[in-house]
C-alpha cells in the first residue's frame, strides 16, 4: 500500500456468500481504493464446510465482478500476516447483533496484540440482513426452502444440488 492507496481486508469464511457480507463488501468498497476480500482456506478442517475454497472463492468472485476495485483471494495464515502481506491497513467486518459483537470483540483483542497498526472496522448490517447469516441459509435450503432472496442466484442453484435430499 502507498499513502495514496489506502488497502482494506474483507475476511470471512463465506460458506456461501450472502446478499448480507455482499451489502457489507460493496459499502466497505466505497471507503478504500482497494479492497480484498479474503476467503478462509484451512483444508486441514477438512468436512467442516459446506463448499470447497475454491467454490467459495468463486461464489464471491462472481457476486463482485461489477466493482472494479475488489480482488478476491483464498488465505489460510492469520488474518493480520495476510493483511500484513497485502499492505492492508484495515480490516473490514459486518455487525449484525449482541452475538456478533461479542465473538468480534474477541477477534479484535487478539488481531490487535499480534498487529496493532492493523485496525479493525466494523460496519453495521443493514437492516434487512441483520438476520442473515450462511448457516441460517444453509439450514433453509437443507429442508427445501426458498433461499433466492438471501443468497446470489449461481449460490442459491448450487445449494440445491448440493443439499438435494
Ligand atoms: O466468521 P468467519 O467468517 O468464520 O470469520 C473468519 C475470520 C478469519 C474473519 C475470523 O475467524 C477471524 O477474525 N479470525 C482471526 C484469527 C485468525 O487469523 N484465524 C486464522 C484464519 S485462517
Amino acid at each position: 500500500m502507498t499513502p495514496d492507496n489506502r488497502v482494506a481486508i474483507c475476511p470471512g469464511t463465506f460458506d456461501p456468500i450472502t446478499l448480507g457480507h455482499l451489502d457489507v463488501i460493496s459499502r466497505a468498497s466505497a471507503m478504500f481504493d482497494e479492497l480484498i476480500v479474503g476467503v478462509v482456506n484451512i483444508p486441514w478442517r477438512k468436512g467442516s464446510t459446506l463448499f470447497t475454497a475454491e467454490e467459495r472463492v468463486n461464489f464471491v468472485r462472481n457476486a463482485t465482478m461489477d466493482l472494479p476495485n475488489i480482488t478476491v483471494e483464498p488465505f489460510s495464515t492469520l488474518l493480520v500476516e495476510f493483511a500484513r502481506q497485502r499492505g492492508a491497513m484495515a480490516i473490514v467486518k459486518g455487525l449484525r447483533a449482541i452475538s456478533d459483537f461479542e465473538y468480534e470483540l474477541e477477534m479484535n483483542q487478539l488481531n490487535r496484540q499480534l498487529a496493532s497498526d492493523i485496525e479493525s472496522i466494523y460496519l453495521m448490517a443493514s437492516p434487512q440482513y441483520s438476520f442473515l447469516s450462511s448457516s441460517g441459509v444453509k439450514e433453509i435450503a437443507t429442508f427445501g426452502g426458498d433461499v433466492s432472496e438471501l443468497v446470489p442466484e449461481p449460490v442459491a442453484r448450487r445449494l440445491k444440488e448440493a443439499l438435494a435430499r
